[in-house]
């Protein structure tokens, strides 16, 4: 259990390089599971989720290796269908096995999946769809077994456009004869890297990028070698944090078009942007309020930005109101913000943040991992020593986040 110990109040300025996208790497590396062959995965974060991921995959029989950013995962010899419960707690996307193992073996047995606390979060959207699919999904105690012996396509409309829940499907159609069609799906950028990914791998998928996928089941399937997209919610976070100390950052080896919701709030809080095709620059010289800012899925703006947003937002000028339809309990990051002299009132969907001119240090518990990363930018902006603990949240989705600070001008290290 680490701790960051952050003296804030200085500008950053610099350039930082963005890592790949956790949200990508992880469903694509349970995706490796259906491919039956060997994958390299390049622009792999070294961060505690993908170590997660992979030990998951060797359980299951793959051999797996790591060499710098690049993932080598050979799953021709995998024969396992169950995942102990200590491992589906390490994080909420071990659920995308589940799909997974249904495509390669038409059997899973695993437990509810762990990651942030955020509220509910069920897993009823994708045993709807698996048993649409012609899968059994039976709880037997804690542990939940699906068997699909003869799994069959479906048009499956989704009552929510659920990440995770479009990713399991997604796998799973690929083991079905004929064509799947799935309605209202994710459109989030994660999803088409998953579909680039398989498609990769031979499989055929056609929608990518819209909310009605189309998966034509039984396609022969093989190794690929793929690389993982650029991390927004990384990206975004840094320009929170140049934002809110007044600086300026070049984040290279992003994708600024996926990040038009985070930008047009920034924009329009007084931050200057400039972007070509794979960097953007944020300059911040003053910053107002925003408002209202209303999270929900892709392509509105991103419930992963809420929280960096709002450490941004609590040193604006003005008064921006937060409205958070994803989850149901998103907030739990406010105590800290306020510990640090920010003026938010919250209920459980709705926060009011009114800008203060100075934040000032304090000694805060990281709540989850954006949660985390917005206590981090709010201690950069603040006068004075910040001690934030429990950096196990942020660890699980920021690769090398002390050292790209420091580079950047930022008086932060890491205490275990
Ligand atoms: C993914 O979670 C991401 N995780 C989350 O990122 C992200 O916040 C979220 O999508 C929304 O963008 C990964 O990709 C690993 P959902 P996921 O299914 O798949 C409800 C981060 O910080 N729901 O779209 O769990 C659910 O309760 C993380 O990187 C159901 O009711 O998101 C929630 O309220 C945290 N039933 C909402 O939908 C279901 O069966 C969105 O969930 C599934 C979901």
């Amino acid at each position: 259990m680490g701790a960051y110990q952050i003296i804030g109040g200085r500008p950053l300025r610099g350039v930082i390089p963005i890592h790949g996208a956790k949200n990508s790497m992880l469903p694509i590396l349970a995706a490796t599971l259906v491919s039956g062959g060997t994958c390299v995965l390049h622009n792999c974060p070294q961060i505690s989720d993908a170590d997660a991921a992979l030990t998951i995959l060797q359980s299951l029989g793959c051999q797996v290796k790591r060499e710098g950013d690049t993932l080598i995962v050979d799953t021709y010899a995998a024969d396992g269908t169950e995942i102990p419960a200590a491992l589906m707690q390490k994080m909420r996307a071990a659920v995308i096995f589940l799909g997974a193992l249904l495509a390669r073996f038409g059997r899973a047995r695993l437990s509810h999946p762990g990651g942030c606390r955020l509220g509910e979060r069920p897993i009823d959207l994708h045993l709807m769809g698996l048993r649409m699919l012609g899968a059994s999904c039976v709880y037997e105690g804690e542990e939940l077994l699906c068997t699909a012996h003869k799994p069959e396509a479906a048009t499956i409309a989704l009552p929510f456009p659920s990440v995770g829940a479009t990713e399991n499907l997604l796998l799973a159609a690929l083991s079905c004869e004929g064509e799947t069609v799935l309605c209202n799906a994710a459109r989030e950028p994660e999803i088409g890297d998953l579909i680039g990914f398989l498609i990769a791998c031979g499989a055929e998928i056609e929608g990518v990028g819209t909310s009605v996928l189309r998966i034509h089941g039984r396609r022969p399937l093989h190794g690929a070698e793929y690389t993982i997209m650029p991390d927004r919610m990384e990206a975004a976070t840094y320009l929170c944090a140049a934002a809110a100390t007044r600086g300026e950052l070049t984040l290279t080896q992003a994708e600024p078009n996926h990040l038009c919701a985070v930008t047009d709030i920034l924009l329009r809080g007084g931050c200057e942007l400039r972007q070509s095709a794979r960097e953007l620059t944020l300059r911040c010289d003053a910053l107002r309020a925003v408002s209202p800012i209303r999270t929900a899925p892709y392509p509105a703006f991103p419930t992963d930005a809420q929280a960096p947003v709002m450490a941004a937002m609590a040193t604006a000028e003005g008064v921006s109101i937060f409205e958070e339809t994803v989850f149901s309990d998103r907030f739990r990051h406010v105590p800290a913000l306020r510990q640090m002299g920010a003026k938010i009132t919250a209920t459980k969907r709705c926060a009011v943040v009114e800008g203060v001119p100075v934040l000032r240090g304090a000694g805060v518990e990281a709540t989850d991992l954006r949660g985390g990363a917005a206590m981090v930018i709010a201690a950069l902006a603040a006068q004075g020593e910040s001690i934030i603990t429990k950096t196990e949240h942020t660890e699980r989705g920021y690769a090398e986040l002390v050292s790209s600070l420091r580079a950047c001008g930022a008086e932060i290290s890491l205490t275990e």
